[in-house]
């Protein structure tokens, strides 16, 4: 039942504060995350001393932010594959490495098949991140951290994204607590950060009425370039990929810092460049990338906080999220991108549930 809406889409973009909250409860307490939200005690993950995540398309982005976390708040090695990649190469395994997956159906089949490679191979244990309980993902890995997002109709993912990286960051937290490298004042600051997330999500879900403006302007573009830096970056692929997916424009993404050794090429009057700014030491790198991206006409599209300092720049379309502690910002930040890429496909008049050629569940290779 889309209820309200017009489409399962913006019902499951709408429900992210509610679902967010959902993947949070019963994992945290006041200043920690909880030692059995892995349905076992974690003090197993004491001796990890790799991670290896794997998963597909959207899956695969929230693993690459994860990324940033567990190499910055657990000081740990952190690798992210498609699994399509891993499941067919000759892959080296470090000792006490733990073996991530993440999937929101629980049934693809190359995430599937990278799991049962992994168990040949030898890993500490393997942990599945999974929006349903009853899938063969969850049946066949050791632990399990569900996303409790609900059922997710609407073939591209928004919602079972946003608990995903609910979900890493709760397992990023509670790794770096047990290895030590995380101070409990830290910890509890991290955690009360979280507590905040749903509110924050309501927040940058009021600018659906200036984004759904914005995307007027998409209607005769058949090109889009994301950039992003750090934790950003993934995003910025998310949000290329969502655009490609449901209103058919080309996108690709890049890290900001790429733009010069080949993208910038692509730049023209005719190009959307379209940004997600963090607030945090990197912001003022950024603004030089799109200072390179403005000379040359580009048309920028920029989605900051008001403390950014970027609204008042010639040639800039600026729309504003919410201000938020850094390691809320790719969560926060992806919300606007979703908006963006269902206002787009309807100004298109595309099939937003139901894209061409595409599935809701990949079961075959
Ligand atoms: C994109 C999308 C797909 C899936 C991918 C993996 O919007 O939904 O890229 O993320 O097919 O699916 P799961 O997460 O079910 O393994």
């Amino acid at each position: 039942d889309k209820g309200e809406f017009r489409h399962y889409m913006m019902k499951e973009i709408y429900e992210q504060p509610k679902v967010i909250a959902a993947c949070l409860e019963g994992r945290i307490s006041d200043n920690k995350v909880l030692t059995d939200c892995f349905g076992v005690d974690s003090s197993f993950l004491k001796s990890v001393e790799n991670v290896h995540i794997i998963a597909c398309g959207t899956s695969y982005h929230a693993g690459m932010v994860a990324k940033y976390w567990i190499e910055d708040l657990a000081n740990l090695p952190c690798t992210v594959e498609v699994a399509s990649e891993y499941r067919y190469r000759k892959v080296a395994v470090p000792k006490d490495t733990l073996f991530l997956t993440l999937s929101q159906s629980g049934e693809t089949a190359d995430t599937l098949a990278a799991l049962r490679k992994a168990k040949e191979l030898g890993y500490l244990t393997s942990l599945a991140i999974c929006n349903v309980p009853s899938s063969t993902l969850v049946r066949e890995s050791a632990l399990t951290l569900l996303t409790n997002a609900g059922a997710e109709i609407g073939v591209a993912s928004t919602k079972a994204f946003t608990t995903q990286l609910t979900a890493l960051l709760i397992t990023s937290i509670a790794i770096a607590s047990e290895k030590e490298a995380l101070s409990a004042i830290k910890e509890a600051e991290l955690v009360n950060s979280m507590r905040s997330l749903p509110a924050h999500i309501d927040e940058a879900l009021k600018q659906d009425v200036a984004i759904k403006k914005v995307s007027d302007r998409f209607a005769n573009k058949h090109n889009a370039l994301f950039l992003g830096r750090g934790p950003m970056f993934p995003i910025a692929l998310e949000g290329s990929l969502k655009l490609k997916e449901i209103s058919y424009i080309h996108a690709e993404a890049y890290p900001a810092g790429e733009l010069k050794h080949g993208p910038l090429a692509l730049v023209d009057e005719d190009m959307p460049i379209i940004t997600m700014v963090p607030h945090n030491s990197m912001l003022d790198k950024l603004k030089s990338n799109l200072q390179e991206v403005a000379a040359r006409g580009g048309e920028l599209y920029v989605f900051a906080d008001k403390d950014a300092e970027l609204q008042n720049t010639e040639g800039v379309i600026f729309t504003e999220v919410p201000k938020v502690d850094e390691i809320l910002e790719p969560i926060v930040h992806t919300i606007p991108l979703q908006l963006l890429s269902y206002h787009v496909a309807v100004v298109k008049g595309t099939d937003v549930d139901q894209p061409r050629n595409l599935a809701k569940s990949v079961t075959v290779e």
